[in-house]
């Protein structure tokens, strides 16, 4: 998959990176917080927002069902809702371009509406499985005709009013999850996740935050049974959005590989089900150390700061992949230059993100001289003993932002640099990610 305007890059060592850095407001509660206010009723505010490709596609979506969003700011918009059951019929198809997440979460949101909205998305987006999310809203009435292999562009007409449903996770997404529990919003009754493995907890937090009747319970054998109170009344809100700790990855992974640096992340979201990449680098060796730990918005955050560090290769837990699902990439890279050996499995879902990230961060770590086993389910890294890669090669980064970017990071730590064929991709999440590693190094 290639875009037709690509932009090349190289990145390469210059030296230790120091300083101190913010990184763009978390996607996953940017998606969600314009949703979520855009069904309340009134005006709800939200600062730090994340301006990336993705999140401006939900905005997109929503104004296009009858919210008005205005930006009246760096990171500061105001939307005024039209109350849960009050979406209407877009005029045009949804482009929800690369995200994945602004599509399934939306067809959620139709899927109890009555409306009829056809989505459709970039190259990537558009070999992703939605029958993971087909399968529980037509469970609630709702009916899809996709592309073959449930795949966009498909179209969704909405039920009202809708059934709910008990349904039991049968993969490990948030998406799933927060589909169903929004789709559950304008259903008359209990909609209940079952939730065996838990994964990103940001719907349930901000559903409680705009006044939704949602419980959790966790059954004696650690299931989590997420019960939301249908046709809610949501009210409006003010949002702020912590910074990702998945953006904040790349910057501390390239302090940690990089001789002699010490960077500070500020205002880092940390959420325990989303910081599984930080617990794991700190079992490694990492010396990381977290400061002004404060709440903000109903999210734990801290200031994170990273100093160079030996590290050495562990055998990652598969129940700990759910916390750190999208940091794998740039994990793989501490990995390819850690002493000994690093073993993952149970990471299926790589092969669904925006690119197969399995196959990619294997060809591309090979191509740049890290010995990698690609498994079935995981990849088997040993790694470099600390010593800088080769380099010298051109990576596919296939329309996937975190592959761009952990090539990117790679390259701190290479003999020849490292050039992604497309850096244009890096927009969808941390359109400050070049100006950020820029700073570091000056
Ligand atoms: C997300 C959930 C995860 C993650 C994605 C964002 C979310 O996807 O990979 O980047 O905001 O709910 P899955 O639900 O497919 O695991």
């Amino acid at each position: 998959m290639h875009n037709a305007n690509p932009r090349p890059a190289t990145f390469r060592n210059a030296g230790p990176l120091s300083g101190t850095v913010k990184v763009p407001g978390d996607k996953s509660i940017s998606h969600r917080s314009l949703m979520l206010s855009a069904l309340a009723v009134g005006e709800s505010r939200i600062t730090g927002l994340l301006e990336g490709e993705d999140v401006l596609a939900t905005a997109a979506a929503m104004r296009a069902m009858g919210a008005s969003i205005e930006r009246i700011g760096d990171g500061c918009w105001t939307v005024h809702g039209v109350g849960v059951g009050g979406l209407m019929q877009p005029a045009a198809a949804l482009d929800m371009g690369n995200s994945g997440t602004s599509t399934r979460l939306l067809m959620g949101l139709v899927a109890s509406h009555r409306l009829t909205a056809t989505f459709i998305g970039d190259a990537s987006l558009s070999k992703r499985p939605m029958g993971r999310v087909i399968d529980p809203l037509s469970l609630m009435g709702a009916e899809f005709t996709a592309s073959p292999g449930g795949t966009l562009p498909l179209m969704v007409r909405g039920l009202v009013p809708a059934i709910p449903i008990q349904f039991r996770l049968p993969v490990a997404s948030a998406q799933v999850k927060s589909a169903v529990l929004l789709a559950g919003l304008n259903a008359p009754g209990i909609t209940e996740v079952i939730e065996p493995i838990p994964t990103r907890d940001h719907s349930e937090r901000m559903l409680r935050g705009f006044g939704a009747d949602l419980s959790i319970e966790t059954d004696i054998k650690g299931v989590r049974h997420i019960r939301l109170v249908g046709e809610a009344e949501l009210k409006p809100q003010t949002i702020e959005v912590p910074g990702d700790p998945s953006s904040a990855a790349f910057p501390i992974v390239a302090a940690l590989i990089t001789p002699g640096s010490e960077v500070t992340v500020t205002h880092v979201g940390m959420n325990p089900t989303r910081t599984g990449i930080y617990k794991m680098l700190e079992v490694m060796g990492a010396e990381l150390t977290y400061t002004n730990q404060r709440e903000v918005g109903g999210e734990p955050v801290a200031d994170i700061t990273a100093r160079y560090s030996v590290l050495r290769g562990i055998e990652v837990p598969p129940e700990v992949a759910p916390s750190m699902i999208d940091e794998f990439p740039v994990f793989f890279v501490a990995a390819s230059m850690a002493q000994g050996r690093t073993i993952t499995s149970g990471l299926d879902e790589l092969r669904v993100k925006e690119s197969d990230r399995l196959a990619l961060m294997a060809a591309g770590l090979k191509a740049i001289g890290a010995r990698v086993e690609e498994r079935a389910d995981g990849l088997v890294i040993d790694g470099s003993g600390g010593e800088p890669l080769e380099g010298g090669a051109t990576v596919n980064s296939a329309l996937d932002h975190r592959i761009a970017m952990s090539f990117a990071v790679a390259g701190q730590h290479c003999y020849h640099g490292v050039t992604v064929d497309d850096v244009s991709p890096i927009a969808t999440s941390f359109p400050t990610f070049e100006s950020i590693i820029e700073a570091l190094k000056a």
